[in-house]
């Protein structure tokens, strides 16, 4: 009977345990603003990649833009699928549990729209579906632009 007990003990620690964790990742580390958005609290080194991946997504949409006017879809595709989810490749697990559900969401989403615009430039090679993309991509900036802000730390 005590063993069942200690059994009983442990499931309901591993259950919190686990509960603890699922919260965590969906909350991220966030505090209230006075703007209305919310800070998603990083340490330095952390805010820095997520800014220097900001730099590169607008160089990215610049050059998408740029290349569907051009009408060379060529480089819309490879510029299009080096934005997609293959730049996701490098992002530290530990940065992922500091970042709410519904910001990985719209990072990700964004992410995937590239690699949709990469698509249509690979297979249809439609400027005018190419451009409307990129359009409701830049929707998703807007939204998450609306929503967070990435305090600097004091460290
Ligand atoms: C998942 C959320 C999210 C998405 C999607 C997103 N951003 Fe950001 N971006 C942020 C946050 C948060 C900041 C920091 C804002 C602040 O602290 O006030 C930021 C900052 C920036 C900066 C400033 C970088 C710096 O060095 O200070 C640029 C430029 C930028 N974003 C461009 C873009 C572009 C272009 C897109 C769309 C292709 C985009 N972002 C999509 C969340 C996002």
């Amino acid at each position: 009977m005590k063993n069942v007990k200690i059994l009983w003990l442990i499931i309901i620690l591993l259950l919190a345990f686990s509960g603890f964790l699922i919260n965590k990742f969906v909350s991220g580390k966030v505090a209230p603003y006075e703007d209305g958005r919310t800070s998603v609290v990083l340490n330095k080194d952390e805010r820095n990649l997520i800014l220097a991946e900001m730099r590169a997504f607008l160089v990215s949409v610049q050059g998408v833009s740029q290349a569907i006017s051009e009408n060379n879809m060529d480089k819309v595709a490879e510029l299009a699928f080096k934005a997609g989810m293959a730049a996701e490749e490098g992002t530290p697990g530990s940065l992922m549990q500091k970042i709410p559900l519904a910001m990985k969401k719209m990072g990700f989403g964004t992410r995937e729209q590239f690699d949709g615009i990469a698509q249509t430039a690979r297979t249809t090679k439609d400027a005018t579906v190419a451009r409307e993309q990129l359009d409701t991509l830049m929707l998703t900036c807007i939204a998450c632009h609306a929503t967070y802000r990435l305090p600097e730390p004091i460290e």
